[in-house]
C-alpha cells in the first residue's frame, strides 16, 4: 500500500432518528475509536443527518445542478450551495463512515436527502458516451448497518435495499473500497443492548489494515 499524501480525515455521517440507545450510533462510536486509534493524526468530522437534516432537492436544486458555474444567478447559487459543501467535505475525506438503521426495507430519509445533495453530474460522476463514471476518487468507506429483523442474508435477502442500495450508489460515484459491518434481529433480542457481539468487535478490529475493494 502507497502512503497517503493526505492527512486522514473520517467523514461520519449518523442518520438513525434515535439518538440514545441506537445500535447503528454504537456500531459507529466503535468504529470511529478503531479508527482514532489507526489514525492518531487524523481529524474526525461528524454530521448528524436525523439531528441537522439536509433539505430535500428542489427545482430551484436541480435547476442549479444543470446550470453552467458561469451562468449560476444568486438565487441558483444558494439552492446548491449547501450541495456544494457537501461534496467539497466528501472529496476530502479519506474514510467515510456511513452509520444507517433500516428504515423500512432502505435508508433513513435524511440520509437519502444528503446522498440526493452529493450525487451530481459533473461534481461526484460523469457521462462518458453514456457510460457512468464516478469522479470521487479519495475515501474508501465503512457501512455500519443494523437491521431490526434477522434474515437479510437468508430468506429476507430480497427485502435488502439498504446494504446493496449504498454499496451501488458509492461505486457510482467512485467509492470502490467498501466494508460492511452489520448486526440483526436488534428488534427481537434487547439484550444486544447491552453491547456489541463478539464477531462483530471481531470484525470492526480487522477495518483499516488492506482495503477491499466490492
Ligand atoms: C421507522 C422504522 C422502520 C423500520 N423498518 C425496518 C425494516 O424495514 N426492516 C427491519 O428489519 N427493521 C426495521 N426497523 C428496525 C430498525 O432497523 C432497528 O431497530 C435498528 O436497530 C434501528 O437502528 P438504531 O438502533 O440505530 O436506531 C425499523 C425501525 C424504525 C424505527
Amino acid at each position: 500500500m502507497t502512503a497517503s499524501p493526505y492527512r486522514p480525515m473520517l467523514l461520519r455521517l449518523d442518520s438513525s432518528a434515535r439518538t440514545e440507545g441506537s445500535h447503528s450510533r454504537q456500531l459507529a462510536d466503535q468504529i470511529e475509536a478503531h479508527w482514532r486509534a489507526r489514525h492518531p493524526d487524523g481529524r474526525v468530522q461528524r454530521r448528524d443527518l436525523a439531528t441537522e437534516a439536509p433539505p430535500h432537492i428542489d427545482a430551484q436544486t436541480i435547476a442549479g445542478f444543470y446550470t453552467p458555474p458561469e451562468q449560476l444567478s444568486p438565487a441558483l447559487r444558494a439552492a446548491t450551495a449547501r450541495s456544494d459543501a457537501s461534496i467539497a467535505e466528501l472529496k476530502v475525506a479519506t474514510t467515510l463512515l456511513i452509520a444507517s438503521p433500516m428504515y423500512n426495507f432502505s435508508v433513513p430519509s435524511p440520509l437519502k436527502a444528503w446522498i440526493d445533495q452529493v450525487v451530481r453530474a459533473g461534481h461526484t460522476f460523469t457521462l462518458e458516451g453514456g457510460r457512468p463514471r464516478g469522479l470521487v476518487e479519495r475515501p474508501s468507506a465503512v457501512l455500519a448497518l443494523t437491521y431490526g429483523l434477522p434474515g437479510y442474508g437468508d430468506q429476507l435477502a430480497t427485502l435488502d435495499h439498504l446494504r446493496p442500495y449504498l454499496q451501488s450508489v458509492l461505486n457510482f460515484i467512485g467509492i470502490r473500497d467498501i466494508q460492511v459491518v452489520s448486526t440483526e434481529g436488534t428488534a427481537a433480542d434487547p439484550a444486544q443492548l447491552a453491547g456489541i457481539p463478539a464477531a462483530v468487535k471481531e470484525r470492526i478490529d480487522s477495518l483499516f489494515s488492506e482495503p477491499v475493494t466490492t
